[in-house]
C-alpha cells in the first residue's frame, strides 16, 4: 500500500514507521511526507531515506481550505491508500476525512477518551496526566473521523505513571509505546486485517 505521513514536529513516530518498513515488517511504502511546518525535523528524516517531502503551509495558500484542497489533490494524484498523522498539529478539513474514511490513522499520547480533544496535544497531555494523578497512562492509535480524537480505536497500550515521573520522563515512556503500536496498526491495515464495526475495530 502507498502511505502518506503528515507531521508537524520531530518525527520519531515517522522514524518508527520508516524502520519497520525497511525491516520488511510492513507491506507498504511511504510515498510522501507532508508537513505544515517547513522547519519540521521529520522532513529531514524522510529526506535521509530518499522519501519525497512536501510543505503545505496554510500561509502559502492563504487559508486552511485552499491548503487542504491541494492536500487532497496531492493524495489522490499519488494514489495514497493510507494517511498517517504522526504528530500533525493542523485539523484536517472534512473533505479530506470524507474522501479517506477509515483510511486515516492518528497516534495520540494518552488512553483515549482520557486527556484528548481540543487543547490536549504534545506535552499538554502529559501535564494533564500528572495533574490528575492517574496511575496508568499510555497511547492510542485510532482512525480519524470528524470528531477530534473521536474515531474508532485500533490499538492501545498502557504504561504505569511513577510518583517521580515528570512530563519529560512520562513523554519518553509513552513515545516508546507509540513507536510500537503505530507501526503495528499500519501493518494490520496494510494486511487488510482491520474491520470497523460501528465505532469498534475488529482485528482479523
Ligand atoms: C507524539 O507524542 C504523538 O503522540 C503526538 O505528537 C507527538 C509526535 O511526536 N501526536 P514525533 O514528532 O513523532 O516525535
Amino acid at each position: 500500500i502507498k502511505i502518506a505521513v503528515l507531521l508537524s514536529g520531530g518525527g520519531t513516530n515517522l522514524q518508527s514507521l520508516i524502520d519497520a518498513i525497511e525491516l520488511g515488517k510492513i507491506p507498504g511504502q511511504i510515498s510522501v511526507i507532508i508537513s505544515n511546518k517547513k522547519e519540521a525535523f521529520g522532513l529531514k528524516r524522510g529526506e535521509k531515506h530518499g522519501i519525497e517531502t512536501m510543505v503545505l503551509d496554510k500561509n502559502t495558500y492563504g487559508c486552511k481550505e485552499k491548503r487542504d484542497k491541494v492536500l487532497v489533490e496531492t493524495l489522490l494524484e499519488k494514489k495514497i491508500d493510507l494517511i498517517v498523522l504522526a504528530g500533525y498539529l493542523a485539523i484536517l478539513s472534512s473533505n479530506v476525512i470524507e474522501k479517506y474514511k477509515n483510511r486515516i490513522i492518528n497516534i495520540h499520547p494518552s488512553l483515549i477518551p482520557s486527556f484528548c480533544g481540543d487543547g490536549y496535544y504534545g506535552e499538554k497531555v502529559h501535564q494533564a496526566v500528572l495533574q490528575r494523578g492517574v496511575k496508568v497512562t499510555g497511547a492510542t492509535v485510532h482512525f480519524v473521523n470528524e470528531i477530534t480524537d473521536g474515531g474508532p480505536i485500533i490499538l492501545q497500550e498502557t504504561v504505569a505513571v511513577a510518583i517521580d515521573d515528570d512530563v519529560k520522563t512520562l513523554q519518553e515512556k509513552v513515545l516508546e509505546i507509540e513507536h510500537k503500536i503505530l507501526p503495528l496498526a499500519v501493518k494490520l491495515f496494510a494486511e487488510d486485517r482491520l474491520e470497523v464495526v460501528e465505532n469498534r475495530v475488529k482485528i482479523h
